[in-house]
């Protein structure tokens, strides 16, 4: 058996129809489905080296030396396939602030899965990297694809159904996202933990399931349809609906800051004024503004003018995730 470095490189995601709630912990299976649009320019890059001279996995985020934790769950999935032992060495970068809401998981996992097949010799379909990518983060299934995707919450109590699969490519409907930024620093609360302490305590968590259902159907139909202010309105309500379940917990979880809704506003006033964009807003106090070809420089004016943001990125859908040169 040979095993060589390899790198790959993945996009965040940030979801129209949201996943907030698990139904197994051990396997990482969402509650219920979700549907995502893949960024270009926010991106994570991870080289794996299988290194039999370690003793244990490393894992470095951004020049930072990090416990191996759901990295090395993750690669003991790769090389149990593989029939390998090997430890890896892995160094990874996000080109945009970790654990801030950004979806760093997503683009983080996603690329790891990517890089280890690779490093490992297997030859897995995209299906197999997205089932594994949400072994890391339930987000990272999405970002094996490009463009829309949709996250299939799976069947099977062993899981292997629920793997995200592409809906349309970034070519077939190139909206534009722009995103503010109201505080880079990492968040108190992450992803994991906050859905579970919504799931423990909030007594909204079960309307919150039973509804994603028909949101998925509406979004999927606007997609398809090229339908913006459908897929506006759908993916509004997803994003305050969860933010709803997440105030309704015990203690409340509170990701926004004056910035945020001053961003949430000022969307919601141009939207009203004929200009084609949305907002979405994930566990975190980023704003994502979504909009039609053309519109993200005025949007991006608007959103750098509130106050409290302090940096306003612009960019577009991109592909799924893919092997890099090893740098
Ligand atoms: P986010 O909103 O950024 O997805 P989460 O709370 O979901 O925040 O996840 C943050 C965690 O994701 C980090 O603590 C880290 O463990 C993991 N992560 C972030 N970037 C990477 C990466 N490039 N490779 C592997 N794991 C990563
Ligand atoms: C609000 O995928 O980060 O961004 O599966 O526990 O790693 P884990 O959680 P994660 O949760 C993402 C939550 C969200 C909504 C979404 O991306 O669908
Ligand atoms: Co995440």
């Amino acid at each position: 058996m040979s095993f060589k470095q390899a790198a790959a490189r993945a996009g965040a995601n940030i979801a129209l129809v949201k996943y907030w709630g698990k139904r197994d912990q051990r396997l990482n299976l969402p509650a219920a489905g979700s549907i995502s649009i893949t960024l270009a320019g926010l991106e994570t890059r991870t080289t794996v080296t299988p290194d039999p001279t370690l003793g244990a996995d490393e894992f470095v985020l951004d020049g930072v030396e990090q416990p191996p934790g759901r990295v090395g769950a993750v690669l003991d999935l790769v090389r149990e396939r593989a029939g390998a032992t090997v430890a890896c060495r892995v160094e990874s970068r996000n080109n945009f602030p970790t654990g801030a809401g950004l979806a760093s998981s997503a683009s983080g996992f996603a690329a790891l899965v990517v890089a280890a097949a690779q490093a490992f010799g297997l030859q897995l379909s995209e299906s197999e990297l997205s089932g594994l990518a949400r072994r890391g983060s339930g987000s990272a299934a999405r970002s094996i694809f490009g463009g829309f995707a949709e996250m299939d919450p799976g069947h099977r109590e062993n899981g292997v159904d629920a793997v995200a699969r592409p809906l349309l490519s970034a070519e077939e409907w190139p909206l534009e996202v722009v995103v503010a930024i109201t505080d880079s620093g990492s968040k108190a609360v992450g992803s994991r933990d906050g859905m579970n302490h919504t799931m423990r305590t909030s007594p909204y968590y079960p309307a919150w399931v039973e509804t994603v259902a028909e949101d998925l159907d509406a979004a999927r139909s606007a997609i398809a349809a090229r339908d913006f202010e459908a897929l506006a309105e759908t993916a509004e309500h997803s994003a305050l609906k969860m933010h709803a379940s997440m105030l309704a917990a015990r203690p409340g979880l509170v990701y926004w800051n004056p910035a945020t809704l001053a961003c949430l506003h000022a969307v919601r006033a141009l939207r009203s004024a004929g200009t084609g964009v949305f907002f979405t807003i994930d566990a975190g106090p980023q704003l994502k503004a979504v909009c039609l070809p053309g519109e993200s420089e005025r949007v991006a004016g608007l959103l750098a003018d509130q106050p409290g943001v302090s940096d306003v990125l612009v960019t577009g859908l991109g592909g799924g995730a893919a092997r890099a040169a090893v740098p």
